[in-house]
């Protein structure tokens, strides 16, 4: 079944638990750690993560668009979160970084921009749960949704396959129900909703309809039968 992580870029910060508790049914709940320095924005960062941790069931999936994951990813990991992905383009020792999340007890996950191919990192895999591949550029909520990304989630689907891995592929930015199913079939099985789930009258059943959506164009995929 395919798996919506609603992103709480698009909550009201001053009641994240209270936001929290309104998609529950959601198995991850999507945190952006933006520092003003990776993308032009900024966000929120440890003690906010382990307050949240703290104060809701649902699984912390925190996205780190910073400088120096390196250092601070582990931190997020301590910090609760039961997820947390780096940015390739910021990392300096990528498979170190992921195997240290891991032994911290987290799952870990690598996120690729736009303009960052998947091809150069096949070998490194192995080593990941989750694959993100963002379709906008990371910054913001509520931009467009990016078409020219569904062939490289494509080509990403076609390598987890060839080296039959158990990895997660998770698409972020402008997924909503009119491109969710793009997403669905092109190979995605993960999806990060901001606006789609929070900007709507009921985010819970916002979830609901997204996961349906992708479902139902998942079925008949290819990667997807035997699941
Ligand atoms: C953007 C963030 C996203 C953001 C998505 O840089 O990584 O997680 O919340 O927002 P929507 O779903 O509105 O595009
Ligand atoms: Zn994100």
């Amino acid at each position: 079944m395919a798996q919506i992580n609603p992103s709480i870029l698009s909550a009201d910060f001053a009641r994240l638990a209270e936001e929290a508790e309104a998609v529950r049914g959601s198995d991850w709940l999507h945190v952006d750690v933006m520092d003003n320095h990776f993308v032009p924005n900024l966000t929120l960062g440890v003690p906010i993560v382990e307050s949240l941790a703290r104060a809701t069931d649902i699984s912390l999936d925190c996205h780190l668009m910073i400088e120096d994951p390196d250092r601070w990813a582990p931190q997020y990991v301590e910090a609760g979160a039961g997820s947390v992905t780096f940015h390739v383009e910021a990392a300096a020792a990528p498979i170190r970084l992921a195997r240290e999340i891991r032994a911290k007890g987290a799952r870990a996950s690598m996120a690729l921009k736009p303009g960052t191919p998947i091809e150069p990192y096949e070998d490194l895999l192995p080593e990941l749960d989750m694959l993100l591949i963002m379709t906008v550029e990371p910054g913001f909520g509520g931009q467009a949704f990016l078409d020219i990304m569904l062939p490289k989630i494509r080509r990403t689907r076609e390598l987890i396959a060839k080296h039959g891995l158990e990895l997660w592929l998770q698409v972020d930015g402008g997924v909503a129900a009119s491109t969710i199913e793009r997403c669905a079939e092109a190979g995605a099985d993960v999806f990060v909703a901001g606006s789609a789930v929070y900007g709507a009258e009921d985010p819970a059943g916002a979830v609901a309809k997204l996961r349906a959506l992708a479902d139902g164009a998942t079925a008949d995929a290819w990667w997807a039968c035997g699941h």
